[in-house]
Formats: C-alpha cells, structure tokens, sequence
C-alpha cells in the first residue's frame, strides 16, 4: 500500500468506529515554548487528555505531522526517521483496552476494511509492572490479547523503561503533573534472520532488525502529584500512535521505511545523479554505508521541507538551528555519495509532489525551499572547497589535524579525500595528535578534569556540557568569583567543586537548576574556536588563575558567539548543542569539599 492508502484506511476505519477526525497540528507547537517541534499525536491534545472538553467529542482520530530530534543518531537503519506522520485515535474518557486493542488489532488484519496483515507475524507487549513507583502489571492487557487470540508465545511483557509511556518517561522520572500510563505495543516480524550480536534470543524489543514497533496503545490514567504519588485522571483516556511508514512498510514486507512511495521520487535524483543504486533486498540493520548515505539524505530533506514549509529558516539557534544542522549533515551525505554538485532542491521538489494532496502547504513552499536549500548548500560546499583548497596546497604532506581544527573539516573526509588521490594517511597518529591536543588543553585548562572524563560514552560527553552551563549558572546567581576547582564526570552524574564559603540555600539551588535547564530549551549551539591565547583572556574566557596555556587554546562556546551564555578554556569534546542534553537538570547534593570549595553533584533526569 501506499503512505496516503494506509493514512486514508486508517482514518475511514475509526471514523466508522465513532471517531471525528480532526487535522494535524502544525509542526512547531503554538502556545507551547517548552518543546520545539511537535514531536506526538498526544502533544497538541494534552489539555484534553487532562479533563477539558474536545470541540469534536470524547473518540477522535487523526495523523500528526511529528518531528523527533533526540533519534538524530540513529537515522541512517531502516525504521528512525526525524519527520513522520504518527496515526492517532483517542477515547477522551469514552471507551478504554476492552475496545482499544481488538478494534487496532481489526485495523491491522482485515483484509476489507484493514491492512490485511498476516496475523502470525504480530506480536504484542504488555506491561509488566514498576517496583520502584509501585504501578502493578497490567494483567487485563494480556487477557484481551489472549481472547483475541494472540498464542502466549507472541505475547511479551517488558517493565517501566518499555511499556510504561509519558513525555518524560517512566513513572519515577515524570515530572509533577505529568500524564502517563502503561502501554500495549504491537510489533511486526519481517522475518529477518536474528543477529546474535544483539543478543542471545529474539524478542519484540530486540534491537537486531526483526520486528519494528507499528503501534502503541498508551492508557493514559495517571497524574504524578507532587509528593511523588500517583492519582487516578478524572476519565481514563487512550491514547493510540503508529508510525504511518512503519505501518505501510508492514504492508509491503519489507521493514525499509525508504522503500515507502513518498521517497520513491527523491531517491530516484539521488540514485541518477549517483550513479548509484540503493538496495530493495530487506536487510534489516546489515545495511551498507551507502545504503546510510541516501538514507540520512532522504529523511533530512524531507524533515527540512516540512520544516521550511511551516516558516523555519536555517539559522544559529532553536529550530533554526536543527534545520541547519540536518541540512549540513545532508551535505556531507551527498557528498560522500559522490554528488559534487548542488543537488538537495532538487531531491526536495520530490517531497512537495509526494505530499500534494494532503499536506499541500508543502508544494506551495517550493520556491522558499528550494532557494533556502540552495543557500545553505552553496555556504556549506564552500567550507568543503576551502578545506579541498588548502589540502591541495599541502601536497603530499597532508595534515588532516590543521584542516580540522583551522578549517573545520572533518577528518574521515580528509583521509577519504587523500586515499582518491592515491596519498595515505595515518589516521592513527592525526587521532593521537587530536588526543594529545585535547589532553593539553586539557590539562592546560587548570586540570579541568583531573581524574578525567570517566569514559567518551555520550551521556559523559552530555554531562561535560552541562558543566559548563552550572559554573556559568553558579556564577550568576553566586557571584562572578565562584571558580571552578575540581571536576569529576562519569556517564551517571556531574560533579563540580567551586570555591564559594557558605552552603547554598534551597532558593539558590533551584535557580541554578533553573538558569541551566532554560539553557537547554533554549537550544543554544555550541562551538569550539581554536584562538590565540591573549585574544581567549581578552574575551573573558573562563580559566583558571595561575595554570599554564599552550599559545594557542581552544575555547568553547555555549550560544551564538557574539552573545554567548558561556565561554571556556576547554579541550572537549562536547555535544553540539544544549537540545541534545535529554532530560530536566537536578541537583542532587550541595555538600562541602574543603574549606572554602563547595561540592556539587547533579544529574539529568
Ligand atoms: N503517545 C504515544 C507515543 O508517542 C502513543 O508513542
């Protein structure tokens, strides 16, 4: 079937069951500054999810444009996509599991009025239950599932972390006020063979490729007060999602979200202009790089069309910025396909087709797509020439450490580049050399991080980030003398001695706490500049008195230059920017050190 087939079947079906479909919300949230993008068919209807009345009634269907940013890494496998469309159908206190699952259970199986899914490869899941906020498994789930007649082997339960949803996640990190409950998924085997790299046995939730989620039927009963309890809402609601790729991809046995008809267009420019072919055989994850390349290209500049057509233009800071950011990721795509000229307007032109006759607000953009893709295109291309430019100067003495730190090319591309024209490159020493450079600026940076980053997982490097945002914080709201004076991060927490005499005061706390998580929402950008040493002091970047700096340091910057929220003396690495850090920042601990230094250990929620 085709997306638009899937789409229309889904909303006929529930209209015939009693629902009023009401259209998508735009993809930037009005009346919402919390979040940047819609990112769930719940997102626009919490208000009612909560209590108040619907204009359109208590059973209501639709398909929400969505955008998810926090999967941004993982775009490039078959299924994680930053736009799409989620299918939704609510009960606003009306009916609850007893009909929610048998009727979405009807949808996937009819072959008249469904998608005519073969029942055999459906697999469901169900909520086991939470120790640690004491919500009890849900029981009936799995009785309807039986009487459905779904085999106990095909039916799965899996805790808080996989059937429990809300925006913030499982019952102990909701914050006070939030809506949630437990979830039934439903999931598609495509049959792939099992990789045991991900484990020893399959299951619904493995990761290897095997089965793809294609709905979640939340029921969303609960409110978390503010000691930490849970009550009951007014009326109990369901809330359902799909994925309309997914769910097509179902359709066609074959789990690649790509191989759907939207991107048919789009990727017949990349493939031409090419000259090379992307894959129809179901690989599930053991998908090549090439297959990634015009994977992340085709979900980016869909994601970037829909953002421009809703007003966005690329630019340093909130959704400006993702645009941005996904559109010079583009680049690099294309590029390391072998597409050297302007390309991306062009495989945008595919997507305002695709979508013309239910979101034409796409089509209508055309013109400010395109030119603002061309814009960005032409800007970026350029930083690639310039580095191409001083890697030709260099001969066949190439120093993949100097383009990356003075030109800001990326050092795979350098390698890349130098093998074309038959150079090699140790990439082992440029690393070392890159290690060592971190190390002494590092160390330089008054042993910033004596005892060091515990690991490079992520989460550390998130952690590093908000670090620099609390001794920033902790300035503005202590004093400009608070200094940093001893740094310790791990995966799990941060912790930062500063000098300050007095123990904080719970107000003080929760301001910091506050500055910092207003920084994340903010979105700010963060960017490493390599600069001469007097020019770092001059700016005020922060260091500490009496250590020793190379002549040239490398300063990080939290906010657009100009006007940035925090500068450091740093060596990195760091996340790009304060969206990615996922969560709501908590102090844990306000204790002493030693006389004079404060201790202080927080988290990210
Ligand atoms: N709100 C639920 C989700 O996004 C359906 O998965």
């Amino acid at each position: 079937m085709t997306l638009n087939e899937v789409r229309h079947a889904y909303l006929e079906f529930f209209k015939a069951h009693g629902h009023t479909v009401i259209p998508s919300s735009s993809l930037v949230p009005e009346n919402d500054p919390t979040t940047l993008f819609t990112s769930s068919g719940m997102q626009p209807l919490v208000p009612y999810l909560l209590g108040q009345p619907h204009p359109s009634g208590s059973r209501i269907a639709d398909s929400q444009m969505s955008i998810r940013t926090g999967d941004i890494e993982e775009v490039g496998d078959n299924r994680h996509l930053t736009f799409f469309e989620m299918l939704g159908n609510w009960s606003l206190g009306d009916y609850f599991k007893q009909e929610q699952l048998p009727w979405f259970y009807e949808f996937l199986t009819s072959q008249e009025e469904g998608l005519g899914l073969d029942p055999q490869k459906i697999y469901v899941t169900t909520f086991s239950g939470d120790e640690e906020s004491g919500m009890s498994a849900d029981k009936e789930a799995v009785e309807i599932w039986k009487n459905i007649g779904i085999p106990d082997e095909r039916i799965f339960s899996y805790g808080a972390k996989k059937n429990w949803w809300s925006r913030a996640g499982t019952p102990t990190q909701m914050p006070v006020g939030e809506i949630g409950g437990p979830d039934s998924e439903v999931f598609y085997d495509f049959g792939i063979p099992h990789d045991p790299a991900f484990g020893e046995k399959c299951h619904p939730n493995c990761d290897c490729g095997r089965f793809v989620e294609i709905g979640n039927s939340v029921f969303m009963q609960f409110i978390k007060n503010a000691d930490g309890t849970f009550s009951e809402l007014p009326k109990k609601n369901v809330d359902f999602g799909g994925g309309l790729e997914r769910l097509t991809t179902a359709t066609l046995l074959n789990s690649d979200s790509y191989l759907t008809d939207v991107f048919d267009s789009a990727r017949l420019v990349l493939e031409t202009r090419s000259a090379k072919k992307y894959p129809r055989s179901d690989l599930g994850k053991n998908d090549g790089v090439d297959t990634r390349s015009f994977r992340i290209v085709l979900d980016h500049i869909r994601a970037a069309s829909f953002m421009i057509a809703s007003g966005i233009k690329p630019s340093n800071t909130e959704q400006g910025y993702i645009l941005r950011r996904i559109i010079r990721r583009a680049i690099r795509e294309v590029d390391k396909l072998g597409i050297k000229d302007t390309v991306l307007a062009e495989v945008a032109e595919g997507f305002g087709d695709a979508y013309a006759n239910v979101y034409p607000f796409v089509q209508e953009s055309a013109t400010v797509i395109c030119d603002e893709l061309r814009k960005e295109e032409a800007q970026f291309r350029k930083t690639l020439a310039n580095g191409l430019r001083e890697l030709d100067k260099m001969g066949n003495t190439v120093d993949a450490f100097m383009l990356s730190t003075t030109y800001g090319f990326p050092i795979e591309l350098t390698a890349e580049i130098a093998k074309e024209r038959g150079l090699s490159i140790d990439l082992d020493a440029v690393q070392k050399q890159v290690e060592e450079h971190q190390a002494l600026s590092r160390a330089g940076a008054a042993q910033k991080f004596a005892g060091g980053l515990a690991d490079s997982s992520e989460q550390t490097v998130k952690y590093h980030t908000a670090h620099h945002l609390i001794l920033k914080a902790l300035q503005m709201v202590l004093g400009p003398e608070v200094h940093q004076r001893g740094s310790n991060i791990t995966n799990e927490r941060l912790r930062i001695d500063f000098s300050y005499g007095q123990k904080m005061t719970p107000e003080q706390i929760a301001e910091v706490e506050k500055i910092v998580n207003e920084q994340i929402q903010k979105a700010l950008p963060v960017e490493q500049v390599m600069m001469p040493k007097e020019e770092a002091e001059k700016i005020g970047a922060e260091h500490e008195f009496g250590a020793k700096y190379p002549d040239t340091v490398s300063v990080y910057f939290i906010g657009p230059r100009e006007n940035a929220f925090s500068v450091e003396f740093c060596g990195g690495p760091h996340i790009e920017n304060t969206s990615e850090l996922i969560g709501t920042f908590k102090i844990l601990k306000e204790e002493a050190s030693s006389a004079g230094i404060r201790r202080i250990k927080a988290v990210l929620e």
